[in-house]
């Protein structure tokens, strides 16, 4: 490891020790405290997740590390401080915000994500990319749930920190997120393995649903047995838990989260009307399309059964058209 990668960590880890002492032992800290206490936060999780405050202080974090002997341009690659065009001073990237550490798959303080309080804009900050946080690589939670994930041959999947962290606290060790970015080809290779099943547990709004619907086919595309959680409207994994508890998020969501193909039946179903003649049928066209993707042969006579049921039309019929689309498709 570079020298210079080893001081970036350093400084990342002298500041998480801070920002986690402002919160948690400090007047200027107690409203920061105040606000994850009433958002359901408690005090295990933000010891585990390292939660900190960085104060509104511009200068508080260059001038720290300064004193302790890291250079300025060093930490400016780091993603830390930024330097000011008129006088070549530098001031704070996070200030009066909410700092959740990010951590490496190894355990090291590599990047933050600061949440504003209120509804300041952004309301998450995170490091830009730099020598030592790539987000196309990093899983938030991934060194602390990996043997959970590897006992249970599964993850679950989630949107966001707040998701991961509310999750946890209900008993789902297994959870991940990404780096509010989509699921790259290096993630999946991480999940891939150390798990066989992977549950999609995404915010249930549009966004949320439409990525989830992408994910998921890049996770089959890989290999891997997909579900996906089915949390009711336009509920996140997190406010589920404040609205309805732990134990109805294990259960009824992450206990009853649907097959992939169980999932694009919902997902085709959105927004159309299926008392409508037209919706129906492109309802009806959409799903054989899927069915005719499946490549084992118990499945597709199920998923023809049960679509022959529900719109009473004849098992034959649909058999046919299976097979031809399944010709026609190279
Ligand atoms: P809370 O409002 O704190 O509950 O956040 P959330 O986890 O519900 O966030 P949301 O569903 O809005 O977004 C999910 C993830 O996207 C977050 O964890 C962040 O990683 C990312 N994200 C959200 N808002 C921003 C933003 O303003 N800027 C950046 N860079 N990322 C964001
Ligand atoms: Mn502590
Ligand atoms: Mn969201
Ligand atoms: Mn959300
Ligand atoms: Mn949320």
């Amino acid at each position: 490891v570079p020298e210079h990668f080893r001081q970036m960590v350093e400084a990342h880890e002298l500041l998480r020790k801070f920002y986690h002492h402002l919160l948690m032992n400090t007047d200027e800290g107690q409203h920061a405290l105040e606000y994850l206490t009433n958002r359901g936060f408690s005090k295990e999780s933000i010891e585990k997740f390292q939660i900190g405050y960085a104060l509104p202080n511009w200068e508080f974090a260059s001038s720290l590390l300064q004193k302790r002997g890291f250079t300025p341009v060093q930490m400016e690659k780091a993603g830390l401080i930024i330097k000011r065009e008129r006088d070549e001073t530098y001031f704070d990237r996070f200030r009066n915000r909410i700092m959740f550490p990010i951590f490496d798959h190894q355990g090291n303080t590599i990047a933050f994500s600061g949440r504003a309080l209120g509804d300041d804009e952004p309301k998450y900050l995170n490091s830009p990319e730099t020598p030592i946080f790539n987000k196309s690589k990093i899983l938030y939670h991934f060194n602390q749930a990996r043997s959970a994930i590897r006992k249970q041959h599964h993850v679950v999947l989630f949107e966001g920190f707040a998701d991961v962290i509310a999750a946890d606290r209900a008993g789902i060790e297994n959870g991940v997120a990404t780096m509010g970015t989509s699921l790259t080809a290096e993630h999946i290779s991480v999940l891939k393995k150390n798990a066989q099943t992977i549950t999609i547990c995404y915010d249930s709004d549009n966004a949320g649903i439409e990525a989830a619907n992408r994910a998921a086919a890049m996770l089959d595309e890989a290999g891997c047995i997909v579900k996906v959680a089915n949390m009711p409207n336009g509920l996140d994994p997190d406010d589920y838990i404040q609205q309805y508890g732990e134990e109805k998020f294990r259960t009824d969501v992450i206990g009853s989260s649907l097959t992939h193909m169980a999932f694009k039946m919902l997902y085709y179903r959105r927004r159309k009307n299926l008392q409508n003649e037209g919706d129906r049928l492109q309802y009806i066209e959409e799903v054989l399309e899927e069915i005719s993707r499946l490549d084992k042969a118990v499945e597709k006579d199920f998923y023809l059964r049960q679509l022959a049921n529900e719109f009473s039309l004849s098992l034959e019929a649909l058999k046919q058209q299976v097979s031809q689309t399944t010709k026609s498709t190279p």
